[in-house]
């Protein structure tokens, strides 16, 4: 076949190779189903959609509205439903300390959408811009992929290092460079589950305003906080205003819903809409969901955050009996995932390998690392998804092929890893 063939017939294909853009990735591999024990990605708990309340908001809204989803937008703009603005902004305020109307609200599918406005409208190949040196993959990749340079800032357990951050403004300042933004996951961080103290968040405010660089604030876990305080978002505090703000329903009540938010001054929002071309965020999600956050919300997430509190608790008990001290956990107060590193001696990107063999599938420490080097050693599990039992189940599977390739964990004499558990 050349590459040159017109579709002309049912057996005749065009030949794409030679026509594809230069800037296009590679496929995609083909979808295989989920592995038997997968503590990968962002999945929430099956037994937690709240089925029977959207079944209830929805045959309630597609009465009252359904005729508006004639129109491109049903009709409410290209910011979104005004219910469910008015119902985020309303949650921002009295949860999160972010003052505003539905008007400062633009709603988008999902918050990975916020993500790619948000850098359309910032970032050009050649820039830089500094993030969590563990961070969200999908961030650290769609920056990647438009040719900007991603620089890593230490995370402890008060979150991003904003000392840290501050040599490195300084440094950059001294060589000319100025970062387009500084993303951070303040509130249960993605990977490490850690919230930033209150002092660093005005620290970061602060350093954000002497070096004249905005913050991309990512609070797609926040909702999901069962221990300790609950700081308002950055965008919540004196300063706020030159902070962007996304958030999600996806970890709140469920990830294919695909719904989340942006909160940013007037400019902002008018760039990002004028970025948005994808004829609205799907308008009948909207309108069940500003219904069910008028209603059940807030007694759903309380539901969800025991159930997924009771699920870490079994996914740790797994962990002490199956790895003992040879892992290192950074136990989460909330959120879905908890990260853990091992000895040196093992290399997790190897070891995914060996399990996924078996069926077992987790998160490689270097994918959520702005610099590979540092992660090399941990992983990431999402205690979501799995059913209890699995949990258990999978966890000492993992550790019988860590144990058959690595060794570890030892069958005696695991304490020879001394890293600072937080526990
Ligand atoms: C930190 C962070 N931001 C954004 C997203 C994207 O979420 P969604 O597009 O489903 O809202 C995720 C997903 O896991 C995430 O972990």
């Amino acid at each position: 076949m050349t590459a040159h063939r017109v579709l002309n017939g049912s057996d005749e294909v065009i030949e794409f190779g030679e026509l594809v853009a230069r800037d296009c990735p590679a496929p995609a591999p083909r979808w295989n189903g989920f592995p038997r024990y997968n503590f990968i990605g962002g999945h929430n708990d099956p037994a937690a959609v709240p089925v029977e309340a959207l079944a209830e908001a929805a045959a309630r809204v597609i009465r009252a509205e359904g005729a508006a989803l004639a129109t491109y937008n049903a009709g409410a703009g290209p910011l979104g439903n005004l219910r469910l603005r008015r119902a985020v902004a309303l949650k921002l305020a009295r949860q999160r300390g972010i003052e505003g109307t539905a008007d400062d609200v633009l709603i988008t599918s999902g918050s990975l959408q916020g993500l790619d406005l948000v850098n359309a409208m910032l970032l050009e190949p050649g820039d830089t811009v500094l993030m969590e040196q563990l961070t969200y993959s999908g961030a650290i990749d769609r920056v990647r992929a438009r040719g900007v340079r991603v620089e890593g800032v230490p995370v402890d357990e008060d979150g991003l290092s904003v000392a840290d951050l501050e040599a490195r403004l300084e440094r950059m300042a001294g060589s000319g460079v100025r970062p387009k933004y500084i993303y951070t996951i303040p509130t249960i961080q993605n990977p490490t589950g850690t919230v930033m103290s209150v002092a660093r968040r005005r620290a970061l405010l602060a350093a954000s305003e002497r070096f004249g660089v905005p913050i991309f604030e990512d609070e797609c876990y926040a909702d999901l906080l069962w221990e300790g305080e609950w700081p308002a978002a950055l965008r919540g505090m004196p300063g706020g205003a030159q902070v962007v703000h996304i958030g999600s329903f996806s970890k709140s009540v469920a990830p294919a819903l695909r719904l989340g938010y942006v909160s940013a001054e007037p400019a902002v929002l008018g760039r990002l809409v004028a970025l948005k071309s994808d004829g609205g965020t799907a308008a009948l999600e909207q309108m069940i969901l500003a219904d069910f956050l008028g209603s059940r919300f807030d007694a759903h997430v309380a539901e969800l955050k025991e159930r997924l509190r009771h699920k870490l608790g079994g996914l740790v008990e797994a962990l002490d009996e199956s790895f003992g001290t040879a892992a290192r956990l950074w136990v989460p107060k909330g959120g879905i995932f908890l990260w853990l590193t091992l000895p040196e001696e093992v290399d997790t990107a190897a070891l995914a390998t060996a399990a996924a063999a078996e069926g077992i599938a987790f998160n490689v420490g270097s994918a959520w690392a702005t610099d590979e080097t540092v992660a090399r050693h941990s992983l990431r599990l999402c205690f979501a998804l799995p059913p209890a039992a699995d949990l258990r189940e999978g966890v000492r599977r993992l550790a019988a092929v860590c144990q058959r390739e690595t060794g570890i964990p030892r069958t005696s004499g695991n304490e020879r890893f001394d890293g600072d558990a937080r526990r």
